[in-house]
C-alpha cells in the first residue's frame, strides 16, 4: 500500500530516517548498509504500513508545513473523510485552533521543545474522549490518538455513584428527621392560619406553609436517593408506564407550550418500580421542558435494541455545554435559579437501582437521555 502522496517529496524511508535512532557508527568507520539496503528497507516498509493500517488507533503525519502527508485507516475513519481528499491539505482545517485550544497549545509546546507530548481531550464534534500522542521529528511531526471514551465513561461513573452513595447515606439518616419536624410545624401553623385572631396574618400563613411544602418537596426527593430504598420490581412494560403518565407531562407540556412526540415501539416486559419509573420519565421530561422555549418538540421514545429496553427523552433545547455534561447527577448542582439540582441525581440513583444505565448525546441541536435498561436482570 502506498503509504505517502505522491505530491509529496517526502518518502516512508526519509520519514523512518527522521523516527529510527542513528545507526551506530561502525568501529572502522564503514558505512553500515545492511539496514539501508533497498530490500530490508522496503520490507520493514510495508511491515510498518500494515501494522499502522489494521491498529484500531489513529496515527498521521504532517509535513513542516501542516499539511497530512499520511494517515491511516483508522485516522481516515475518524476524520469520516477520504484520505485523498485530506492528504496535502492543513490540519488546521480539521482541527482548527480556536475549536481544539489543547490541540494546539501540546502541538505548539511538542514542536518548539522537540519533546514528545501526551495529553487527553474531548472532541465535542464526535463526543468522544481522545488520548494523543504528539511527536515531532526531523521532517514532520507525528500523530498518535487511541479512543478512551469508555474509560473516561467509566471513571466518570464511578465519580458519580461515589458522590451518590455518599449523599444517599446522608439521605437516609437525614431526611425523615427533618421531615417529621417539618410536618409537625405546617400542622400547628395551618391551624393558626385558621383562627379568628390570626386572619390578619393568613397570607404570612399561607406562605410560611409554601415555604414547606417546597422544602418537603426537597426532601422527599432527596430521600430517593437512598441507594437502599426498598423498591418493588414487577414485570411492567414501560410503554405502558409511558401511557399512565402522558396526562401529567402533557399538563406539563400546555403550561409551557411544548408539543409533545410519542414513539413507542414494542418492547418485552422489564422488570422495574413502577413509581420510580414514572419519576424518571417525569424528571428527564421537566428538565426538557425547561431547556427549550415555548413551541420546542420534546421526543419520548421507546425501544428495544440487543438485549436492551431503551427509554429515550429527547428536547429541542440549546443543549449541555461540556463543564456541565461532567457534573451532571451531582445533587445539588444546578444551572437555574429555581433549581434544586436533585432531578438528575434522583434519576441516576434510580437507574442504578434497576441495574440501567444513562447515556446523554447532546449538540446545539437538542439533547436526548438515554436510559438503557437490561432486559433480565
Ligand atoms: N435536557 C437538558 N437540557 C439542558 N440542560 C439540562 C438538561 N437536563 C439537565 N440539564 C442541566 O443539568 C442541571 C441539573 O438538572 P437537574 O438535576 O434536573 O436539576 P434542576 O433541573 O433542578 O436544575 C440543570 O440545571 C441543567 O443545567
Ligand atoms: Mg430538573
Amino acid at each position: 500500500m502506498e503509504i505517502l502522496s505522491n505530491a509529496e517529496q517526502l518518502t516512508i524511508d526519509t520519514i523512518l530516517d527522521g523516527i529510527a535512532p542513528e545507526p551506530a557508527q561502525p568501529v572502522d568507520g564503514r558505512n553500515d548498509n545492511r539496514l539501508k539496503s533497498d530490500r530490508d528497507m522496503r520490507m520493514l516498509n510495508k511491515k510498518i504500513t500494515s501494522i499502522l493500517e489494521n491498529m484500531s488507533d489513529g496515527f498521521f503525519i504532517i509535513d513542516q508545513k501542516c499539511r497530512f502527508i499520511y494517515l491511516n485507516a483508522a485516522a481516515e475513519r475518524f476524520c469520516s473523510e477520504k484520505k485523498e481528499s485530506l492528504l496535502g491539505t492543513s490540519i488546521w482545517g480539521k482541527f482548527p485552533r480556536s475549536v481544539y485550544p489543547p490541540f494546539y497549545k501540546y502541538f505548539q509546546k511538542a514542536v518548539l521543545n522537540q519533546s514528545s507530548e501526551n495529553f487527553e481531550m474531548y472532541y465535542p464534534e464526535k463526543h468522544k474522549w481522545l488520548e494523543i500522542n504528539i511527536n515531532p521529528f526531523k521532517v514532520g511531526v507525528s500523530f498518535y490518538f487511541r479512543d478512551i471514551s469508555e474509560r473516561k465513561q467509566f471513571e466518570a461513573e464511578m465519580f458519580r455513584q461515589d458522590r451518590l452513595n455518599l449523599i444517599g447515606q446522608m439521605a437516609a439518616g437525614l431526611g425523615h428527621e427533618i421531615r417529621n419536624p417539618l410536618t409537625t410545624v405546617r400542622g400547628f401553623l395551618q391551624l393558626l392560619s385558621e383562627k379568628s385572631s390570626c386572619l390578619q396574618y393568613k397570607e404570612f400563613f399561607s406562605l410560611m406553609i409554601g415555604e414547606l411544602d417546597r422544602a418537603n418537596t426537597i426532601i422527599t426527593e432527596f430521600l430517593s436517593l437512598d441507594k437502599d430504598r426498598v423498591i418493588k420490581l414487577k414485570m411492567n412494560n414501560i410503554n405502558r408506564i409511558i401511557e399512565a403518565i402522558l396526562p401529567l407531562i402533557s399538563a406539563d407540556a400546555d403550561e409551557n407550550r411544548i408539543n409533545i412526540n410519542i414513539n413507542l415501539a414494542e418492547v418485552p416486559d422489564i422488570l422495574v418500580d413502577e413509581k420510580e419509573i414514572c419519576q424518571l420519565i417525569l424528571n428527564l421530561a421537566r428538565n426538557g421542558f425547561e431547556a427549550m422555549a415555548a413551541g420546542g418538540e420534546l421526543s419520548i421514545g421507546t425501544y428495544a435494541e440487543n438485549d436492551e429496553v431503551i427509554l429515550s427523552v429527547r428536547d429541542q433545547g440549546g443543549g449541555i455545554a461540556d463543564d456541565i455534561l461532567e457534573k451532571l447527577g451531582t445533587p445539588f448542582f444546578t444551572t437555574k435559579d429555581n433549581g434544586t439540582g436533585l432531578g438528575l441525581a434522583v434519576c441516576y440513583s434510580i437507574a442504578i437501582r434497576h441495574g440501567a444505565k444513562i447515556n446523554v448525546e447532546t449538540g446545539a441541536a437538542g439533547t436526548t437521555f438515554f436510559v438503557r435498561f437490561k432486559q433480565k436482570i
